[in-house]
């Protein structure tokens, strides 16, 4: 059986790592399936994709569909012709996507429609907000998908309630915690450690990306004035994505304790993540790697599709209403921010789970 493993853009890659390394473990041990990576192309800078690739030693893909960027719609369609071209030059037997990003659903698509099976790893998962392009992609995966791998009792539910039957959903726990238990001895110092002076549990982390939050210039900027304000005498370290990036230049911020940086790799930001007082983020995934970690973590979205991540974990939903920000960072300054466990099956062993039930189907 050939499977198609499809990564686009950074949020996959840690998701796929696990599987093609418990497949090539298989093959090793004489399993007989064979995958093909395809990579999209949908982020494409060293920063967003290559060093994912070289530190979690994920082999160089089979395919390159070179779809770059584009506007949401530009970007699906690009890849769905670029995908279903290769499928209909040299088929697989399985699609396989992770997450929720707009490869994840554009090869879905493509697949269907030329009647392959379509496997989603994280799926079922819901914010129920509609004006996430990322909740379209969740939604429209998983209306067309055949097997189902979830990381949550919740996104099992989520899919029960829409009509998919039991026998379809595999709850297997959460790939990127496989990636990062994988890595926890090796996570590495970034070169700016030492420059900035950092010291354990003695600054913020924080990364803001989702268009809601950074395509207007007024509204990043209240965020930020209001972050630095309360955030005591702590550095507040910013890797800051490409979208932000293009909106900050104008923004005129000028703070001494805010030190922006590129993009970093999987193994800096985690070394950076574990040893921070806290994380301030807009992201979902990361809000998984702090509840692992025990890391303190504040989320300005007025929802989320991992509600584990708060209910078990050490995320709080701050939402997008600046006046949230004083008393919520009051909490964490005066040391009462509550502390979580890790919610089941996130315990490094999904991707053997996923490989033995690829495998029997
Ligand atoms: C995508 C995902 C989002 C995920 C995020 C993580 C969707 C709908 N969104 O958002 O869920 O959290 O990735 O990073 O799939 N750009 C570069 N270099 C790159 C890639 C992008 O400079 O390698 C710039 C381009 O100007 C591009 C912009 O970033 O227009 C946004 O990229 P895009 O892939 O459209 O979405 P993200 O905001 O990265």
């Amino acid at each position: 059986m050939l499977i198609d493993i499809i990564a686009g853009a950074r949020p996959n890659f840690m998701k796929v790592a696990p599987i093609i390394h418990q497949i090539k473990k298989r093959q090793d041990e004489g399993g007989t399936l064979q995958y093909r990576l395809v990579h999209t192309g949908q982020h494409y800078d060293k920063k967003m994709s290559g060093s994912f690739f070289e530190q979690l030693n994920i082999p160089e893909p089979d395919v390159n569909l070179e779809s770059g960027s584009g506007t949401q719609a530009e970007q699906t369609a690009k890849i769905m012709v670029r995908y279903e071209e290769l499928l209909l030059r040299e088929p697989c037997d399985l699609t396989l996507v992770v997450g929720d990003v707009t490869s994840t659903m554009a090869c879905s698509i493509a697949a269907k429609k030329l009647n392959i099976k379509v496997a989603h790893v994280e799926a079922g998962i819901r914010s129920f907000d509609l004006t996430m392009p990322e909740e379209i992609n969740r939604m429209v995966t998983d209306s067309i998908t055949d097997f189902f791998f979830t990381t949550s009792e919740t996104a099992n539910k989520n899919l029960y309630k829409s009509g998919v039957s039991k026998e379809q959903v595999y709850f297997v726990g959460n790939t990127m915690i496989d990636t990062l238990r994988t890595n926890e001895n090796r996570l590495q110092k970034p070169e700016f450690w030492d420059q900035l002076g950092l010291q354990e549990k003695k600054y913020l982390v924080m990364t803001m990306h989702r268009p809601a939050n950074v395509d207007e210039e007024a509204k990043l900027k209240s965020f930020m004035e209001t972050i630095i304000t309360h955030s005591g005498e702590f550095p507040i370290v910013f890797p800051i994505h490409p979208r932000t990036a293009k909106v900050f230049e104008k923004l005129g911020l000028n703070s001494d304790r805010l030190k922006l940086v590129d993009p970093l790799g999987y193994l800096e930001f985690n070394y950076l993540v574990k040893r921070a007082l806290a994380v301030v983020t807009d992201s979902g995934g990361i809000t998984e790697e702090t509840t692992v970690m025990g890391v303190p973590c504040m989320t300005l979205r007025d929802n989320t599709e991992r509600p584990e991540t708060c209910e078990i974990g050490t995320n709080e939903l701050i939402g997008t209403d600046i006046r949230a920000i004083p008393p919520a960072m009051e909490k964490l300054l005066s040391g009462n921010w509550k502390k979580g466990s890790i919610p089941e099956l996130w315990d490094g062993k999904t991707a053997e789970r996923i490989v033995a039930i690829l495998e029997q189907l």
